[in-house]
């Protein structure tokens, strides 16, 4: 099977109540990790390369690995560019094989977003075979790539104009901001509550009245959260036992995930998680041996905490297990 957009993936997802994974790829140990993982919960699954991505590991080794992942796998994957900032970035993706790509022009008023979307998405339908298109309405908090948005500083997406964006971009699907940020510091103490016991960091709760306002006005249309890494406290916790120094390390929890996955969110991206557990693995893998100096022993141990992070989050988060 060829890499696929995200078009009928997106289409059974909306209609059986789950989302698929988009997960960032930077190297191969994760691109493994990740498909592995979706391999064995018989999963379709999203590779996606952020601008930083490109910057580390060159893309064409991204594009060979994912491919290597195709061919060894047999699954549907989708090739996608995450947080494309504007339409030479998309084209050099979409003429290079890309399946799918983002136009990120969400910080960007409203006319100019429409109008380099709907460039984009015309230079992508016009391919063959046809590219999917994601872009954004609404600005998260947190950190991606060279763009910082300070927390008080991100703006919901405004129902009102989601209908108008998608009819005028022809757009195929649309990430909304509803409260999730990107990073592994997703809230600001202050914006939260502390659990007594343990003294960990609640977060307060998605904005749901806002995704459900938005599938009001878009029935049926795929929906995209990003900053959806739920920052899962075991791995933080095997971090700082090891030498690290997260603190009040905090994401979205679980259960909200699921919730919107049930709804019309097609699409969850993860990529700090994925960070996490890698670290994990490694951290712990040097303070157990300390005598060890080749790379595959403690990158093998991050890369299978990896694949155990992404097996869950599969079954017991997108509930996109078995749906191949
Ligand atoms: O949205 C941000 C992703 O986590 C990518 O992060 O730009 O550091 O590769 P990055
Ligand atoms: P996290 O930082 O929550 O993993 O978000 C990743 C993301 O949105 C990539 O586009
Ligand atoms: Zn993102």
């Amino acid at each position: 099977m060829p890499l696929v957009n995200s078009k009928e993936l997106f289409e059974k997802a909306y209609k059986e109540g789950y989302a698929i994974g988009a997960f960032n790829c930077n190297n191969m140990e994760i691109v493994q990790a990740i498909t592995e993982a979706a391999k064995e919960c018989n999963s379709p699954v999203i590779l996606q390369v952020s601008a930083g991505a490109r910057k580390y590991a060159k893309p064409v080794y991204l594009k060979k690995m994912v491919e290597a992942a195709v061919e060894d796998t047999g699954l549907p994957i989708v090739l996608h560019l995450d947080h494309g900032a504007d339409f030479e970035i998309c084209k050099d993706c979409i003429d290079g094989g890309f399946t799918s790509v983002m136009i990120d022009c969400s910080s960007k008023p409203f006319e100019e977003n429409i109008a380099i979307t709907k460039k984009v998405v015309e230079y992508a339908h016009a391919h063959k075979p046809y590219v999917t298109v994601e872009a954004e309405l609404g600005t998260l908090a947190g950190i991606e790539d060279e763009v910082k948005v300070e927390h008080g500083a991100e703006s919901y997406t405004n129902p009102d104009q989601v209908e108008e964006f998608v009819k005028r971009t022809g757009v195929d699907s649309l990430a909304i901001a509803i409260g999730t940020s990107h990073g592994a510091y997703k809230f600001r103490p202050e914006q939260c509550t502390r659990d007594p016991k343990t003294g960990v960091l609640l977060p307060p709760p998605l904005r749901f009245d806002i995704l459900e306002e938005v599938s009001k006005r878009l029935p049926g249309f795929p929906i995209v959260l990003h900053g959806s890494s739920s920052v899962n406290q075991e791995y933080v916790k095997i971090i700082n036992e090891h030498g690290g120094a997260l603190k009040d390390a905090v994401g979205v929890p679980e259960e909200q995930l699921r919730q919107a996955a049930r709804m019309a969110v097609c699409k969850i991206n993860i990529d700090s998680d994925l960070r996490l557990a890698m670290t994990a693995g490694i951290r712990e893998h040097f303070e157990a041996h300390p005598d060890h100096f080749d790379p595959r022993q403690y990158i093998g141990d991050g890369r299978a905490y990896v694949k155990q992070l992404v097996k869950h989050k599969i079954t017991d988060v997108l509930g996109s297990n078995d749906k191949i």
